[in-house]
């Protein structure tokens, strides 16, 4: 059958990632995709670093991603650059007025210009995958948009940032202070470009945002959003939680109250008899809560090179598949603002 051709924007830790995975697994790929898929074309700034991957010698490379979203003989284009402007925003609008498929781990592109780029994409019949935008492994939008799409969800709580968890569960099991262990997050590709989007809370907003919508069916709305980072959090007030039986967890919270949709994020007191508070690491956790499946848990790890290329992989597949569901669960003129809740801390 036809191979699915994927163009590749960005060779970072997860562009990287996800070459190295479609060329080890490509034979189970192919059998569940239906079809081969074979990256033709890739853009990176700087071709002869060493990534520990093969670039076969028919792949086109291009020194600058919106060119090759422009030109790339593709049928979609994978978007790992990051950023909600600029280049990564210029590829993905490219990439769709063309036609060609979209899939993206680009989660402040999506919480700042969702709505505008879902719309675009089905008017032209084409997908915008984004499993990889929200909590790395686990594939918690087609958890959202497909098994739980039966339910009226009421509340979505989780730990949707990595590189947070990583430093506050390393804090207080080592008493290493925070700037180093906020380096060695960086060091191990956890961590933003800018890591103040991890710290201050930014990253799990954007995340946030996206779960929202998908769980409540509005219009992603990242600016109504209570957002306060881990950057105040110490080494005592972890110990402090600890000794009375909480954790320090940075929780993103979404949940329908009778003024509307509450969304914020900040850092939490967690029981540890509670299961997200044994949560630790890079691990990133959902709970879901719906009407009649009740409430449902999800665990996985939330950043680096194998999670974020894994659920890359399973929208590419999607797209072999031929599945077309609407971006966001509903089609974008059928996403309601519920009303904004006040933002008070509870
Ligand atoms: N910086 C992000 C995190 C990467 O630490 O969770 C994955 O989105």
């Amino acid at each position: 059958m036809k191979p699915l051709k994927i163009a590749v924007a960005g060779l970072g830790t997860v562009g990287a990632g996800l070459v190295k995975l479609l060329s080890d697994n490509a034979g189970i790929i192919a059998a569940r995709a239906g079809r081969p898929i074979v990256v033709t074309a890739i853009s990176a700034r700087d071709r002869n670093r060493d990534r520990g991957i093969v670039i076969g010698a028919d792949v086109a490379w291009y020194d600058d991603a919106a060119q090759m979203a422009a030109k790339a003989d593709a049928d979609v284009i994978v978007e790992v650059i990051g950023g909600s402007e600029g280049i990564a925003r210029q590829v993905v609008e490219t990439a769709i007025t063309r036609g060609l498929h979209v899939v993206t781990a680009n989660k402040a592109l999506l919480a700042h210009h969702g709505v505008a780029l879902a719309g675009a994409a089905e008017a032209k019949g084409v997908a915008l995958g984004f499993e990889a935008a929200v909590a790395g492994g686990i594939p918690i939008i087609k958890a959202l948009k497909e098994g739980l799409a039966g339910n009226s969800l009421s509340r979505v709580t989780g730990i949707l940032n990595g590189t947070c968890n990583y430093i506050l569960t390393t804090m207080r099991e080592t008493g290493r202070d925070f700037a180093d262990v906020l380096a060695e997050a960086q060091a191990l590709g956890y961590a933003e470009a800018d890591p103040s989007f991890d710290i201050d809370g930014v990253d799990a907003a954007h995340k946030l945002s996206i779960l929202t919508s998908l769980a409540f069916a509005t219009p992603v709305d990242f600016a109504s959003m209570y957002v306060e980072g881990i950057r105040h959090v110490s080494a005592v007030d972890i110990d402090f939680a600890d000794k009375l039986g909480y954790r320090i967890k940075l929780l993103g919270i979404a949940q329908a109250t009778d003024h509307g949709i509450e969304q914020r994020v900040h850092p939490c007191m967690v029981p540890v008899t509670t299961p997200i508070a044994t949560v630790d690491g890079v691990f990133n956790a959902v709970v879901a809560e719906g009407d009649f499946v009740g409430r449902s848990i999800y665990e996985g790890r939330g950043a680096g090179a194998g999670p974020t290329a894994s659920a890359v992989a399973a929208d590419i597949i999607d797209i072999a598949r031929g599945n077309r569901s609407p971006v966001f669960g509903v089609p974008v003129g059928a996403l309601a603002a519920k009303g904004i809740a006040a933002m008070e801390r509870r």
